[in-house]
C-alpha cells in the first residue's frame, strides 16, 4: 500500500532531512508518525501525498511508483490519498459548504449527490450548521476540522493527516481522532502526525519514529514484499475500493 525503499529528501542543497528510509504500511494501518519539531515528519507526508518528489529512491502508494507516475495518473493519486497538512490551505473567498465541494466538483461529480457527501463530511466533523460560513469566520479548530471534511469527502483509501489536533481542546481533538478511527475501521490506511503522544497511544498500532538522523519503526525493519504484517484493527482492503465510513451513497464511486 505505501512502501518507501532507500528514501532520501533534501531540499534544494540542505542536509538530508530523512536519510535512508525503509517501511511498508499495509492497507488498513493506523500509523503514529512522531518526533520533534523540524525532525521531518510534515516532509514524510508530503513525500507519501505527492506534494514533495523524494530526492533519492523509491515509494509506492497504492501500487504505483511516484517518481515513475506519469502527469495523466496524478489526479488518481489525489483522490487515493487525502491530505491533511499542518497549514489547512482553505480557500477563504467562498463557503466551508464549498471549500468541501471542491474536490467533487474538480471531478465532475453530479452537483446532488457531491451536495449530500459534503453535508454528511461536515456532519462527521461536528460543522453542520456552519456550511455558508466563510472560513475566516471559524475558529483555528473548526478550520482544522473544516479541512479534514475536505479531505475526507472523496473517500480516500489513504488519510494522511499533519498534526490534525493541534488546536484543538481536548473534546474535539477526541472527536476528531474518533472519525480517523472511524474511517480506518472501514478499511483506510491512516497516517498521522502529532506531538500528543498520549492520544496516539490510544488509536494507533504502529509508529513510526524520526529523529535528526534516525528512523525507528515500531514493526521493525521493512521486511520483503508479501511478508507485510497484517493490520491490526481493520481488514485489508486493496487500494482500488472506496470505504463507506457510516455515510454517504453506497454503491456509488468516484
Ligand atoms: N520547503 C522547505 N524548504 C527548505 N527546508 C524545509 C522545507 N520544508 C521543511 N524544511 C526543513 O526540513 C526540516 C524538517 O521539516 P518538517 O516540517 O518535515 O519537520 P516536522 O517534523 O514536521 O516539524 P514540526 O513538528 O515542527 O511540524 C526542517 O529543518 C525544515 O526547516
Ligand atoms: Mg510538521
Amino acid at each position: 500500500m505505501i512502501e518507501f525503499q532507500h528514501v532520501f529528501k533534501s531540499y534544494g542543497r540542505g542536509r538530508n532531512i530523512l536519510a535512508d528510509i525503509n517501511f511498508r504500511v499495509s492497507a488498513g494501518e493506523f500509523v503514529f508518525v512522531s518526533g520533534p519539531s523540524g525532525a521531518g515528519k510534515s516532509t514524510l507526508l508530503k513525500l507519501i501525498g505527492g506534494l514533495e518528489p523524494a530526492s533519492r529512491g523509491s515509494i509506492q502508494v497504492n501500487g504505483q511508483r511516484l517518481d515513475k507516475l506519469p502527469a495523466r495518473a496524478r489526479p488518481y493519486l489525489r483522490r487515493a490519498v487525502g491530505v491533511i497538512l499542518q497549514d489547512t490551505h482553505l480557500l477563504f473567498d467562498r463557503s466551508a459548504f464549498e471549500n468541501v465541494m471542491l474536490p467533487l466538483a474538480v471531478q465532475g461529480h453530479p452537483w446532488d449527490s457531491a451536495a449530500a457527501r459534503a453535508r454528511a463530511a461536515l456532519d462527521k466533523v461536528g460543522l453542520s450548521g456552519k456550511e455558508d460560513l466563510n472560513p475566516i469566520e471559524l475558529s483555528g479548530g473548526e478550520q482544522q476540522r473544516l479541512a479534514i471534511a475536505r479531505a475526507i469527502v472523496n473517500r480516500p483509501a489513504i488519510l494522511i493527516a499533519d498534526e490534525p489536533t493541534a488546536n484543538l481542546d481536548h473534546d474535539n481533538a477526541q472527536r476528531i481522532m474518533n472519525v480517523f478511527r472511524d474511517f480506518n475501521r472501514v478499511g483506510v490506511t491512516t497516517l498521522i502526525a502529532s506531538h500528543d503522544q498520549d492520544l496516539m497511544a490510544r488509536y494507533a498500532s504502529r509508529t513510526l519514529r524520526i529523529d535528526p538522523g534516525k528512523f525507528a519503526d515500531s514493526h521493525g525493519p521493512a521486511s520483503p514484499p508479501d511478508a507485510g504484517q497484517p493490520p491490526q484493527s481493520a481488514p485489508a482492503r486493496t487500494g482500488g475500493g472506496r470505504a463507506e465510513p457510516g455515510f454517504g451513497h453506497p454503491g456509488e464511486s468516484a
